[in-house]
């Protein structure tokens, strides 16, 4: 049972208390689903594996990005303390190309400044001393070259896994031919060094997978999707949720969010990062508003509100995303059966056949298949 903020917290300054529900992270079913699901992969993720991570804008996606991240540092915390060299992490953000178009000089820059000022806050040897010449003006580099540095950096720091925030903004390139180059990037990345490389963004990530057989091969996937009120047991999450951070604003009286959790869902859609961000902003201007403020309202909730036509924007994304991701999984099914001819074998027929063989009649294609070839 979730107590709440621990309640001397009501003593502390104006500034603390707000810090204190600024900080707080609620660990959700589907955030830690997401986690869970996500860090199983990982762990298998051969040479050359692209994760992606995808869901709807504000349902927690860099949460789960910032978790992995502090993740991987714990784990290869005591070889980092052994060799001063090493920086496990490479995690970069993109930006949204200003020309329509991603810039992948913007990016090698970035994720160099990124591995850069890893090496500033932790006095380690700078790249420089390893022979990683650093992009002072990016734009003067050829894309080659930073990718080159970006290359050897990745190789003397010994990163072990590559994450990409806001990778959606990867898939801007105008052409499909220009997407399939994207994903070759991306993947001879990921291949050439052995690590994998997660992408984290909203579904437009959607179009990197499938866009070749070879390819598809080499993703995984992972849904963080938000809470679906078609389904009863994810509005009581969301519920649960509503709960859990009503509890944990810190004012002398509980406020109930919970009663009108209707509005709350309807205006964020059931994306938990939105909420937080709403009920924050609410509590935050009404701290500064009178610090004495002993509870709040629907009053209060009303002037941050998502709007209407924000919900509406989220709610039409979020569908056309979900419905991309499912798009014809079950038509496309039936066709491979029939492509395949599988629908065209007989079951009954096939099980009589495997089970009514005669003595000494060996196992269709069990000389030219199975794993005794390969030892
Ligand atoms: N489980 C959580 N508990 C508390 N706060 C959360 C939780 N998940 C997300 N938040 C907060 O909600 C806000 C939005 O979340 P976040 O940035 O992770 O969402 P996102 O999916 O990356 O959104 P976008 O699509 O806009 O990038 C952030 O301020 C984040 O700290
Ligand atoms: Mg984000």
């Amino acid at each position: 049972m979730d107590k709440g903020f621990p309640k001397d917290i009501l003593f502390q300054t104006m500034e603390e208390r707000i810090k204190y529900f600024e900080n707080k992270t609620i660990a959700h079913p589907m955030l830690v689903n997401s986690y869970k699901d996500l860090m199983d992969k990982i762990d298998v993720a051969v040479k050359g594996k692209v994760l992606l991570v995808y869901g709807p804008s504000g349902v927690g996606k860099t949460t789960l990005f910032l978790k992995v991240r502090d993740q991987f540092f714990k784990k290869y915390y005591n070889d980092m303390i052994q060799d001063k060299g090493i920086i496990p992490v490479l995690s970069v953000e993109t930006f949204a190309p200003e020309d329509g178009k991603f810039d992948w000089i913007d990016f090698y820059s970035e994720a160099l400044r990124n591995l850069e000022e890893i090496l500033i806050d932790e006095k380690r040897l700078p790249l420089s001393d390893m022979g990683v010449t650093l992009p002072i003006k990016p734009n003067e580099k050829t894309k080659r070259k930073l990718r080159k540095s970006l290359e050897n950096a990745i190789k003397y720091r010994k990163v072990k896994v590559i994450l990409i925030d806001e990778a959606q903004h990867m898939t801007k390139v105008g052409s499909a031919k220009g997407l399939r180059n994207h994903m070759d990037a991306i993947k001879s990345l990921a291949s050439k060094f052995g690590v994998p490389i997660i992408l984290f963004g909203t579904y437009e990530l959607l179009s990197l997978r499938n866009i070749n057989g070879q390819l598809g091969r080499r993703t995984r996937d992972i849904h963080f999707p938000r809470y679906n009120s078609e389904f009863p047991k994810e509005i009581e999450a969301f519920k649960n949720v509503l709960w859990v951070f009503q509890k944990h604003i810190p004012l002398q009286d509980e406020p109930d969010l919970l009663s009108d959790w209707k509005y709350f869902y309807k205006h964020t859609v059931g994306c938990v990062g939105t909420l937080r961000d709403w009920l924050y902003d609410t509590y935050h201007y009404s701290m500064k508003l009178n610090e004495k403020t002993k509870t709040l309202t629907l009053t209060d909730f009303k002037k941050f509100e998502p709007t209407i036509d924000q919900a509406y924007t989220m709610a039409e994304e979020i569908t056309k995303g979900e419905k991309h991701l499912l798009a014809k999984r079950e038509e496309k099914a039936d066709k491979l059966d029939s492509w395949l001819k599988l629908d065209q074998v007989d079951e009954k027929e096939d099980k009589k056949r495997m089970t009514n063989k005669r003595p000494g009649e060996r196992k269709p294609m069990r000389d030219r298949t199975g794993t005794d070839l390969f030892r």
